[in-house]
């Protein structure tokens, strides 16, 4: 089985380290993952992924972090984009406080849908207090991970 991308949206490291605990775990349950920094890699690399989890949190006035903004430009603006091999994920961090709640993660889930792609689990949007659903998110998306590797 191909890697499983785990990238990040990050501005101030939350959502950074939480792709890596989402890596540790997977790789606890034998998974081969890498943890990839969203502004690190070419958004282009998406036709050699298959499975996707994207962590991000969201900034400004519900704008992507600035090494998310790449990704989100390609994935908005790009027309012929053919992503139907891809199985995705998204959780988003934000607060409910701002009136964009977790709008980069539902921009990521949306555009990435558009051009073909499969959520593997819904879309988790995290507010400041999320240890009980991320656990429950986690788990349900390591169940459809394993059942991919048995197909
Ligand atoms: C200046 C600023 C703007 C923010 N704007 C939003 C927003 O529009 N929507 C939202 O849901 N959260 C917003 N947040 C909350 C962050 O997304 C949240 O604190 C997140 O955990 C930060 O994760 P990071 O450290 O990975 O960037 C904002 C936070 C800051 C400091």
């Amino acid at each position: 089985m191909s890697d499983i991308n785990i990238l990040f949206g990050s501005q101030t490291g939350n959502a950074q380290n939480l792709a890596h605990v989402i890596g540790e775990s997977l790789g606890n349950e034998g998974f081969n993952f890498v943890v990839q920094d969203m502004g690190e890699v070419d958004p282009e690399a998406i036709y050699h992924m298959k499975e996707i989890i994207i962590v991000t949190s969201t900034h400004g006035d519900g704008e992507p972090p600035d090494n998310a903004s790449e990704w989100m430009s390609f994935l908005k603006f790009e027309e012929k984009l053919h992503l139907t091999h891809i199985n995705y994920a998204v959780l988003s961090l934000g607060d409910s406080y701002y009136p964009h709640f977790c709008q980069c993660g539902k921009d990521f889930d949306q555009y990435l849908s558009k051009h073909g792609g499969k959520p593997m689990v819904k879309r988790l949007d995290c507010d400041l207090y999320y240890e009980e659903e991320y656990e429950e998110w986690l788990a349900d998306l390591i169940g459809v991970l394993k059942n991919r590797v048995q197909e």
